[in-house]
């Protein structure tokens, strides 16, 4: 590995209309993950949120072994991981204030597309913080956040809203928000009272969107088939659509026809062995795609107790995957030329 602080080359998404998106999600969205359903046929892939206090932190260092470049912290963990492959993507971040946002972005900004303003978590340690859904409440903060982001970067801007109690109430954040000059606003169809296995309210968005025309917009909320995509479009009239849960249960479900989860297990793991990806959170993300098939696979303990890949690797046939991607990466090392002497 090497330290890095090289300028690198200019990142922006042009257009937010008519994409199919992968929402962000804390745990799920590591790197391997957003690989898998960038081959499915996401357009664009978000990251989980991280938390710009510590983003700010890291260091950006090249991982020539990996393929990757890889957000260090000093604990000696990874924050976030992104590969020439994961381009267009969008690093979603949780911020409570502009200067400490912007310190984060100036981190990654050469190797990330967009930047995204989490607006809808409403987990304790989030809004207790001043995140997340806590932000919905504080106009003049995201205006001061936003503004600052979009003039002192390059990369596109957007943020993730809910929907609020009412629909003029909603049009006149998104009004505000887009007058920032952000790129796109993703709309999760919840209130942030709801749940998720409250129904995500469409209909709540379509009037929303009836009296609103300003940047594009992308709807979240409750695709779960491939066929929802059409449907949420149809229902909302909006063309861009952002994929949660039905992603992380099954990733294929960018593509017209979806794979078995099985197959779409081992795209995953193939994915997480070339960048060599941590077991156990390669493991999370398997044991969430198996909740479909828990009752068909006889070995889902011994997985859930795996703590190598090459474990991982067994319980999915993929073995002598995992034997090739370790010795093409002991060779790459072995031949990577001779670091210049000072
Ligand atoms: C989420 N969600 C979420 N939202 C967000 O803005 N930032 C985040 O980091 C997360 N993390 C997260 C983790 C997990 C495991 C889940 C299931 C969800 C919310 C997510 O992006 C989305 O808004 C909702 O899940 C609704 O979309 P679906 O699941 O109905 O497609």
């Amino acid at each position: 590995m090497s330290e890095d602080n090289g300028s690198a080359p200019r990142r922006y998404i042009d257009d937010y209309s008519n994409k199919l998106i992968l929402a962000p999600m804390v745990r799920a969205n590591h790197l391997g993950f957003r690989l898998t359903c960038r081959d499915y046929g996401a357009d664009i892939v978000y990251s989980e949120e991280l938390i710009a206090q510590k983003l700010k932190d890291t260091k950006r260092v090249v991982n020539e072994e990996a393929g990757t470049v890889d957000f260090m912290y000093k604990n000696g963990y990874a924050v976030y991981r992104t590969c020439e492959r994961d381009h267009p993507n969008v690093l979603q971040m949780g911020a409570s204030n502009a200067v400490v946002a912007l310190q984060a972005a100036q981190v990654v900004c050469g190797d990330v597309d967009g930047i995204d303003l989490n607006m809808g978590c409403p987990k304790h340690f989030s809004v207790h913080a001043g995140m997340g859904a806590a932000l919905l409440q504080k106009p003049e903060t995201v205006h001061d956040i936003l503004t600052t982001l979009k003039r002192n970067t390059t990369n596109s801007i957007t943020c993730k809203i809910r929907l609020l109690d009412t629909v003029s109430s909603t049009l006149d954040l998104m009004k505000m928000i887009e007058s920032t000059g952000v790129s796109a606003i993703a709309v999760h169809a919840r209130h942030v009272v709801d749940r998720p296995r409250d129904r995500a309210n469409w209909e709540k968005l379509s009037e929303v969107v009836k009296s609103y025309f300003g940047v594009p917009l992308i709807v979240n909320g409750d695709v779960f088939v491939h066929e929802d995509i059409a449907k949420v479009r149809e229902a909302t009239n909006v063309s861009s659509v952002m994929i949660a849960r039905g992603a992380l249960y099954n990733a294929s479900i960018f593509q017209p026809h979806m794979e078995s989860v099985d197959d779409v297990i081992k795209r995953y793991l193939r994915n997480s062995m070339d960048i060599d990806q941590h077991p156990s959170t390669t493991k999370w993300n398997i044991m969430q795609m198996m909740q479909e098939m828990k009752k068909r696979n006889p070995n889902e303990q011994l997985i859930s107790q795996s703590k190598t890949m090459k474990d991982l690797s067994r319980w999915f046939d993929l073995e002598d995957y995992y034997e090739q991607s370790t010795s093409a990466k002991l060779e790459k090392t072995t031949q990577a030329p001779p670091k210049k002497q000072k």
